[in-house]
């Protein structure tokens, strides 16, 4: 006899079988079920869209990668030439990045990637950070960076920016059979030398690989310890692809199982934090897979940790970024032992014993890097939606 009892158990079976795709910060969607309006972006970036080569270029910068996907950026037009880059207060993250260092980084990912569009049509992209002074310690209302496009029709256009709409954060267990070849790690870091101040480091030595996928998982232990993390973890999740398309932005998290479970309101964002939930266990054993299934692991360093160096080290990932994914690398930063919360102090230090090379030293990226199979592109806001009302334009 099929009574509500034993439906309502079934379901809460599907839910838990679906625990490791709802709490595994985003094991990506089936394309078939999978958002559209919230990936267009990937295809719309480019001159047939915006003709004006500001537009154009920022087409582009809003396909880089940042935490959570929060998309920080904010851009205030004035002209087809000039704009002013902003950090969206409203975007940022306080638990996990008290100090905004990554969402800096963020900006330095996005500045980059204009920079290689602005190349690619013929514009030099000169940008002046901090133009109405540095924030120190917490991001404020000033502008991040002015923007000026300069017509440079000789100016030579990056290899590099080919790759910029196949790059992805891979969320897979990587091909342990498979190890990362030097050659590759090599081109990673001449491809970073473009940028000044940064030190790219790698390791393909499983002895050393093993203790920084030992650090990762424990880093993992450390943040799903931490009830405030889970939740911003939980609070920044979309579920289904009605979240998705109404707020692309955040991990999204899309497949017929998920939006079977959010029909019958099975999903829970508080369920989803809570540690003792299905939910929780699965998202976490999936976290501590990821950090295992590590073949190699890149980093960027810093010698201090100066908004400008955290800017530096945007760009220096962008670049190493895009390099892995032109030799065919899937890679996936595992930043929990760079967080500053104080749960992470000891893992943080630890970390940095490991790769500092001189004293004072910050890394400021930490990543993953292997072989696995292609991930579709992440959800992004349009650039409509990032263009500050006001201004001229
Ligand atoms: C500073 C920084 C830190 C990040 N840390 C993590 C992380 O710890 N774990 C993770 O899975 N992704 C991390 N990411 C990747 C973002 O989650 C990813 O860029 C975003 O979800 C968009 O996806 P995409 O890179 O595929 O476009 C980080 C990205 C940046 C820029």
């Amino acid at each position: 006899m099929s009574t509500g009892r034993t439906n309502r158990r079934r379901f809460l079976k599907i839910a838990g079988a679906s625990g490791v795709i709802l709490a595994a910060s985003g094991t990506g969607y089936m394309l078939t079920r999978g958002p559209t309006r919230a990936l267009r972006p990937w295809e719309q970036a480019g001159a047939e869209r915006y003709p004006d080569p500001m537009r154009a270029a920022l087409s582009y910068a809003i396909l880089a990668p940042s935490p959570y996907n929060r998309q920080p950026w904010l851009v205030q037009l004035h002209g087809p030439h000039d704009a002013l880059l902003y950090c969206d207060l409203d975007r940022l993250l306080p638990y996990t990045d008290p100090f905004n260092r990554q969402t800096v980084i963020a900006l330095g990912c996005f500045l980059e990637l204009f920079s290689l569009a602005a190349a690619q049509a013929g514009f030099a992209a000169q940008i002046t950070l901090f133009p109405e002074g540095d924030p120190g310690n917490g991001l404020d209302k000033r502008p991040i960076a002015r923007l000026h496009l300069a017509p440079q029709p000789d100016i030579p256009k990056d290899p590099l920016f080919a790759h910029c709409r196949a790059r992805r954060t891979t969320r897979e267990p990587f091909d342990m059979g498979r190890a990362v070849p030097a050659e590759p790690l090599a081109r990673m870091a001449r491809a970073t030398r473009a940028t000044t101040s940064v030190r790219f480091g790698a390791t393909r030595d499983q002895a050393e690989a093993e203790q920084l996928r030992q650090l990762a998982r424990d880093g993992v232990h450390q943040e799903f310890a931490s009830r405030t993390v889970r939740q911003e973890t939980a609070d920044f999740m979309r579920i289904g692809r009605r979240e998705i398309e109404q707020s692309p932005d955040g991990i999204a998290v899309s497949n017929p199982v998920v939006e079977l479970l959010q029909q019958f309101d099975l999903i829970d964002r508080e369920n989803m934090a809570a540690r003792k939930s299905r939910a929780f266990a699965l998202g976490f054993e999936r976290m501590e897979q990821l950090a295992l299934a590590s073949p190699g692991f890149f980093w960027i360093a810093t010698a201090d940790n100066d908004r400008g160096s955290q800017i530096a080290a945007g760009r220096a990932y962008l670049r190493a970024s895009l390099q892995a994914t032109a030799d065919g690398l899937a890679m996936q930063p595992l930043s929990q032992t760079l967080r500053e919360y104080p749960g992470m102090r000891k893992l943080y230090v630890k970390l940095h014993r490991l790769l500092m090379e001189q004293p004072g030293e910050r890394i400021q990226m930490l990543a993953r890097i292997g072989y696995a199979d292609r991930v579709p592109p992440a959800p992004r806001w349009p650039l409509e939606h990032r263009l500050r009302a006001t201004g001229v334009s």
